[in-house]
């Protein structure tokens, strides 16, 4: 008998359309192989769509905050269903770029530098801050989103616009820019299972390169680099997933400069529409979507 699967997706955070995408296109696929799916919100309605449906697995589709950040695993830990991903603790982990990145530090994972600001200091003493630890252009980007959203380039021109723009998260991080490769790894479980290059026409990986099919990023699968380097990028990506206790399926973020791969953040929740990054990876490796998604089903059930 095959397993019946909720799909949990849509969820409250900026990320909500991608997770319904996700979540449409995975329910679409296991149906299409003969699963029995019911797709919900994780909402007042979560608790009886389960009692009511009994699925045997959870597969959480859920981006960004309440979904990735280990909120709604916690929820799904009393239901002891076991669920797709990672668990509370990783979860919230990864989810937060400031403690992840301390995280890296202490595990000699190379990560931009960076120092966090809370608007303690003027606008003059941060830029004074600035020069001296990072040097324009920096990365201003909140601690807890993902997509993109919200992640800016400053120079200095620009620092005070951005810095209203974002004065509702309280906290950001001023990141230093590195001016690389975009290179994106993906994890198995205990399998390093490849990496993608992504060229955006942009003027980073912003939320319109990812999303929008017009602004033509192009991905460069296999990714060109020398085979010590692409097993040095793959070391450091099983490192940052196995340290955060990871499970299931990560995709790690790094850019590449003077030989040095950086890695911005670890996402335990990557984006699994047909033609996302981990099933583009997935599928050069010979797996399909569907395999991947069987495994993604078999591994939550592995797990509790
Ligand atoms: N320090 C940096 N240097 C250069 N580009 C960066 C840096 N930080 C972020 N970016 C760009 O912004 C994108 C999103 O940043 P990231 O830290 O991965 O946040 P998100 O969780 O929103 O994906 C990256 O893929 C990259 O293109
Ligand atoms: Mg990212």
């Amino acid at each position: 008998m095959k397993k019946k699967v909720l799909i949990l997706s849509g969820g409250i955070s900026k990320e909500r359309l991608i997770s319904l995408d996700t979540g449409y296109q995975v329910a679409k696929e296991l149906k299409k192989n003969g699963y029995k799916v019911k797709i919900s919100e994780p909402d007042n309605n979560l608790e009886k769509n389960i009692k009511i449906f009994k699925p045997s697995v959870i597969f959480n589709a859920l981006h960004g905050q309440f979904g990735e950040d280990g909120y709604i695993q916690s929820i799904l830990e009393r239901f002891k269903i076991p669920y797709t991903h990672s668990g509370v603790i990783s979860s919230s982990i990864a989810m937060d770029k400031e403690i992840s990145k301390k995280i890296f530090i202490k595990n000699k994972i190379k990560t931009p530098k960076y120092f966090t600001y809370s608007y303690e200091i003027s606008k003059p003493d941060l830029i004074k801050k600035i020069k001296r630890k990072l040097k324009f252009p920096v990365v201003v980007k909140p601690l807890n989103e993902g997509s993109s959203v919200n992640v800016y380039i400053s120079d200095k021109t620009n620092l005070g616009k951005i810095l209203y723009k974002l004065k509702s998260y309280k906290k950001v991080m001023i990141e230093k820019f590195i001016d690389g490769r975009e290179i994106q790894v993906a994890i198995m479980g205990d399998r390093k299972l490849g990496a993608i290059e992504l060229k955006p026409k942009r003027k980073f990986y912003d939320y319109q390169a990812k999303y929008d099919s017009k602004s033509k990023t192009k991905h460069i699968i296999p990714v060109e680099l020398p085979k010590f380097k692409f097993n040095q990028l793959m070391n450091a990506a099983f490192k940052a997933h196995k340290i955060i206790g990871c499970s299931g399926v990560t995709r790690s973020d790094f850019k590449y400069l003077n030989g040095n791969f950086y890695l911005l953040e670890v996402n335990t929740q990557p984006g699994m529409t047909k033609l996302s990054l981990v099933p583009e990876i997935a599928l050069y490796k010979g797996i399909t979507f569907i395999n991947l998604i069987e495994w993604m089903l078999k591994d939550a059930s592995k797990k509790k």
